[in-house]
C-alpha cells in the first residue's frame, strides 16, 4: 500500500466545505486503488490571521514542507481587505507560500464539458471542444519584482520592476513542450515582444529552446493582446500556452471562465519538492457556509495531484470519469443550474461522485 501525506489548508470562505467533499474523493480512490491518504490540517489565509495573526504562519509552511502534496481550497475575504497588504490573505499567503515552495509553474486546465456547454457565455459551436492548458509562470517578474514608491521633481510615483532569467523563461518552457508532447503537440507562447524587453528576451528564449530540443512539437507565438482576442474567438485551436506570470494571471481567469463555471476547474502548482493543488476559483464569501459551493473543482484538482504529484494516471482518469458522469446524470450546484437539471448541495455532489467512482 502506497502511503501519501497531505497538508490540507482550507483556508477561508467556501474553503472549508469544498476541501473535505475533495478528500472524499480522495479516500474512495485511495480504497480502490490502493493508495492510504493521511491528512493533517494548517491555517492559511484570513483563517490564520484570526488564529494566529498572520496569514502563513510557520508552521504552515513547515507542514506543506514534510507533506507529499498540498491541497488548499480558498483564501481571502473583506473582512481581511482592509489590512496591510503583507498580511492580506491573498498577498501575505498565497505568493510567498508560492515563492518558499519553489513552484515555478501554475498549469490551469481549460476544458469545456459537453454537458455544460450551453452555460458558457461564448457560442456553444465556438466553445465546444476546447481542451487548452495554460502553463503559467509562478514565482518571477512583476509579481515578484522590487516594489517600492518615490517622489521626484514631477511628483509621487510607484515602480513595480519586471525581470526574468534566461533560466527561468527556460525551465517553464521546457515544461510546456514536454507536457504538449502528451497532448496536442502545440504550444503557444504568450508574449508582449513588441513592447517589453522581458518579452523580447522570453521570445529569443523559447525559439532558442525550440530549435535545440523541441523541434518535432508545433510552437506558435501571440502578442498578450491578440491572445485574449484569439482565446475567444477560436479557443479549440487552442493545445498548451505558456506565459510569465502577469499575463498568465489574466489570461487564465478568461480561459477558465469561458468553459461555463470557474467553479469546475482545477489547478496545479508544481517545480519544487511539494506540489500544491487548488481550484482555480477564489473564496466567494458570498455564498460561504450555505452549501451552494461547487466542489467539482477541488475533486478535479484532487485528480491533478494524483496525475501530477503520484503519478496515479488510472486513478485520476476515474475521478475525471465519475464528474462526467454525475453531470451526465443532471445534478447540479446554483452556478451551473439550467431548467430540467437537479438541484444538489455541495456535499450532495461529494457524495454523488463518490458513488460514481
Ligand atoms: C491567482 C490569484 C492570485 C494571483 C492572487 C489572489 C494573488 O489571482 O491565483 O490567479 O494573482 O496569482
Ligand atoms: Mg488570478
Amino acid at each position: 500500500m502506497k502511503e501519501y501525506k497531505i497538508a490540507v489548508l482550507p483556508g477561508d470562505g467556501i474553503g472549508p466545505e469544498i476541501v473535505p467533499e475533495a478528500i472524499k474523493v480522495l479516500d474512495k480512490v485511495g480504497e480502490m486503488y490502493g493508495l492510504s491518504f493521511s491528512y493533517e490540517e494548517g491555517y492559511i489565509g484570513g483563517a490564520a490571521i484570526d488564529a494566529v495573526g498572520e496569514p502563513l504562519p510557520q508552521e504552515t509552511l513547515d507542514l506543506c514542507k514534510k507533506s507529499d502534496a498540498i491541497l488548499l481550497g480558498a483564501v481571502g475575504g473583506p473582512k481581511w481587505d482592509n489590512l496591510p497588504v503583507e498580511k492580506r490573505p491573498e498577498a501575505g499567503a498565497l505568493l510567498p507560500l508560492r515563492k518558499a515552495l519553489g513552484l515555478y509553474a501554475n498549469i490551469r486546465p481549460s476544458v469545456v464539458y459537453e454537458e455544460l456547454a450551453d452555460a458558457s457565455t461564448l457560442k456553444k459551436e465556438v466553445v465546444l471542444g476546447t481542451d487548452l492548458l495554460t502553463i503559467r509562470e509562478l514565482t518571477g517578474g512583476i509579481y515578484f519584482g522590487a516594489k517600492y514608491r518615490s517622489e521626484d521633481e514631477r511628483g509621487s510615483f510607484a515602480v513595480d520592476e519586471n525581470k526574468y532569467y534566461v533560466d527561468e523563461i527556460e525551465r517553464i518552457c521546457r515544461l510546456a513542450f514536454k507536457i504538449a508532447r502528451t497532448r496536442g503537440n502545440k504550444v503557444t507562447s504568450v508574449d508582449k515582444a513588441n513592447v517589453l524587453e522581458t518579452s523580447r528576451l522570453w521570445r529569443e528564449t523559447v525559439v532558442a529552446l525550440h530549435d535545440k530540443e523541441f523541434k518535432d512539437v508545433e510552437l506558435e507565438h501571440l502578442y498578450v493582446d491578440n491572445a485574449a482576442m484569439q482565446l475567444i474567438l477560436r479557443p479549440t485551436s487552442f493545445d498548451v500556452m505558456v506565459t510569465e506570470n502577469m499575463f498568465g494571471d489574466i489570461l487564465t481567469d478568461q480561459a477558465s471562465v469561458m468553459t461555463g463555471s470557474i467553479g469546475m476547474l482545477g489547478s496545479a502548482s508544481i517545480g519544487g519538492e511539494v506540489a500544491l493543488y487548488e481550484p482555480a476559483h477564489g473564496s466567494a464569501p458570498d455564498i460561504a457556509g450555505q452549501g451552494k459551493a461547487n466542489p467539482l473543482a477541488t475533486i478535479l484538482s484532487v485528480a491533478m495531484m494524483l496525475k501530477y504529484s503520484f503519478e496515479e494516471l488510472k486513478a485520476a482518469a476515474r475521478i475525471e470519469a465519475a464528474v462526467k458522469k454525475v453531470l451526465a446524470s443532471g445534478y447540479r450546484t446554483p452556478d451551473i443550474m439550467e431548467e430540467g437539471k437537479t438541484l444538489v448541495s455541495t456535499s450532495e455532489v461529494g457524495d454523488l461522485v463518490v458513488k460514481a467512482l
